[in-house]
């Protein structure tokens, strides 16, 4: 079976200033593929280009057997692909039901969609209870968790996370993970881009390391788990 995601030779510029240098990785159907490595390697970038917020320079991105060279941005999501963007970006003064509700904007079964707010609400409790409160007076771990629930709304084929850990507590932090892997068990194809490198290679199938805009190395999450430049670099070892 093909690759959910084929990013083949992809290189994106900020005018002058190439950002990404040419990648090429696959995302495989019911894996967890991580992308990790240092600030402003270019993973937001990436993830941003493949949900077609920015347009490549060169290369070119296949989802689903689709090219995406062709599709513009607003199409991309109806293709099964959500993406829980980097910060929060969530919606302050409108309620937590109403961000979810968001996150479902293309779909027409108000049966399936109420039920998979409940399942929102279920994998966050705090959203549940704070339902028709604004979103705005989340914390900040919990707006995560709202732009994650959001981001699922769609019932993505695949779930671009980045950085979903940002600025959580090690217990939230565990739950996030937790989250990950229930979500793989239920089928969804997901790439995480975290700088928690040992939570997000432990739970991931395939893993790339970037630096300076290029892929530098690869392999499963075990193996670069027990690599010696990446516990050097990203593991903090000495
Ligand atoms: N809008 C922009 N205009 C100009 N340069 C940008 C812009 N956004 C990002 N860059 C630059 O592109 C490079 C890649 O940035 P990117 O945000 O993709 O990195 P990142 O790997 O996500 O980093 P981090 O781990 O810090 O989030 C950086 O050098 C960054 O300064
Ligand atoms: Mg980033």
């Amino acid at each position: 079976m093909t690759a959910l995601l084929e990013v083949q030779d992809l290189r994106v510029a900020y005018g002058k200033i190439e950002a990404v240098k040419g990648i090429s990785f696959t995302v495989d159907r019911g894996e967890v593929t991580t992308l990790i490595g240092t600030n402003g390697a270019g993973k937001t970038t990436t993830l941003r280009t493949i949900s077609g917020l920015l347009r490549p320079t060169g290369g070119g991105i296949t989802f689903d057997g689709q090219d995406l060279g062709s599709v513009p941005a607003h199409r991309i999501v109806s293709l099964g692909l959500a993406h829980s963007p980097e910060g929060r970006h969530i919606f302050p003064r409108m309620t937590i039901e109403e961000n979810l509700l968001l996150g479902a904007f293309l779909r027409r079964d108000p049966a399936g969609i109420a039920e998979d707010v409940e399942r929102a609400c279920t994998l966050f409790p705090v959203l549940g209870e704070r339902r028709r409160q604004a979103a705005g007076t989340l914390s900040g771990g919990e707006q995560q968790m709202l732009a994650m629930g959001r981001a699922l709304m769609s019932r993505p084929k695949l779930l671009m996370l980045d950085e979903p850990s940002m600025g959580l507590s090690p217990l939230m932090m565990q739950k996030i993970m937790a989250t990950i892997v229930e979500l793989k068990s239920t089928g969804t194809t997901i790439l995480l881009v975290e700088q928690n490198a040992q939570a997000a290679l432990s739970l991931s199938d395939r893993s790339y390391v970037m630096e300076t805009g290029r892929i530098v190395l690869t392999g499963t999450g075990a193996d670069l788990l027990h690599n010696e430049s990446v516990r050097k670099a990203y593991l903090g070892e000495e």
